[in-house]
């Protein structure tokens, strides 16, 4: 139509009315071209807007992690030496302390105690987001890990009489970083033990499928709702399950657990069913594929 008009207009075969309804295609053309061009730039710019903002938004993300890291650090050694001289004191026979003195102290311990956890997870966080998570990974037993955590958790889970048992397979030393498995370990027993009733049962058990160590930790404590599943590794969640013995709860663990499994190039997952208790599992290849092995088992 409009090319036909156009040669039309070409070989002066147009009325006037024609010529007038020619013009307006050709305005309607023109306005349309343009706007797509001012919509084009539009876009252009606010890409590049964008990827400023980002770049500008990934450096102050950095700051904040150095300093967060700096900070974090410098209150450790203070708190450390709290932590210590509190308990020389706690622990000193020589010269005895009045009953209120040894509360005092208790709590002095204690607090510094909650802090030093607090900072640890404050610094780990501060790593992991930098990207700067180094595994210190080395031949070692698992069995022979879960049950020096299972043990160590067993003071806790005494205090609220619930039963922890573990069902272990063999499986032969692989390579591991034994100190980021160890925290793996105690958040999850520690979880567990926190988020269950008193008399409940907590069970930890080790198998191996396919070239892969499974680790499992299961519970019939409250459950997790399923609307709440997909924050549990989040940082600072801010679920609505409270622990049940007055334990403290910063909401951290779970997500430095993640971290560390996913940097072993390892999954942990969650099954659970609100009042029906919950299982975390975690998997780690029996073989190294993108951290190094640094030493051998020793023992
Ligand atoms: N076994 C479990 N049963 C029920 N709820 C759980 C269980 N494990 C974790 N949760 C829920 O998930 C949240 C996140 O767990 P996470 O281990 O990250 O934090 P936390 O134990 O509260 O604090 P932190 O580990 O930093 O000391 C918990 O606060 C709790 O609401
Ligand atoms: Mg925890």
């Amino acid at each position: 139509m409009n090319e036909q008009l156009l040669n039309e207009f070409k070989n002066g075969q147009l009325e006037s009315l024609q010529v007038s309804s020619l013009m307006t295609l050709l305005m309607e053309q023109w306005a349309k071209e343009k706007d797509h061009e001012i919509k084009q730039q539009l876009l252009r710019s606010t890409v590049l807007r964008y990827a400023d903002a980002e770049s500008q938004l990934a450096e102050l993300n950095r700051v904040k992690n150095r300093f967060i890291g700096l900070v974090a650090h410098d209150l450790r050694n203070p708190l450390v030496s709290i932590r210590g001289l509190s308990e020389i004191l706690l622990n000193d026979r020589s010269d005895p302390l009045s009953s209120q003195q040894r509360d005092f102290l208790t709590t002095i311990h204690s607090a510094s105690n909650s802090m030093i956890t607090l900072v640890n997870d404050i610094l780990d966080m501060a790593v992991m987001e930098s990207g700067n998570l180094k595994l210190q990974v080395r031949k070692d037993s698992l069995g022979r890990l879960i049950r020096e955590r299972v043990k160590v958790n067993g003071i806790l889970a005494r205090k609220k009489r619930i039963t922890l048992d573990q069902r272990l397979s063999r499986i032969p030393s692989f390579p591991f970083d034994r100190n980021r498995i160890s925290q793996v370990l105690d958040n999850l027993i520690g979880n567990a033990i926190k988020f269950s009733s008193e008399r409940a049962r907590v069970s930890v058990s080790l198998s191996r499928r396919n070239g892969t160590a499974i680790v499992s930790v299961s519970d019939e404590g409250m459950g997790i709702a399923r609307e709440d599943q997909s924050r549990l590794f989040m940082d600072f969640p801010g679920l609505r399950n409270e622990p049940t013995g007055g334990e403290k709860s910063t909401g951290m663990g779970l997500t430095i657990a993640r971290k560390i499994i996913e940097e072993h190039s390892g999954t942990l997952t969650v099954e659970s069913e609100a009042g029906l208790g919950s299982i975390f599992s975690f998997t780690l290849p029996l073989e190294v594929r993108r951290c190094q092995t640094t030493e051998e088992d020793p023992k």
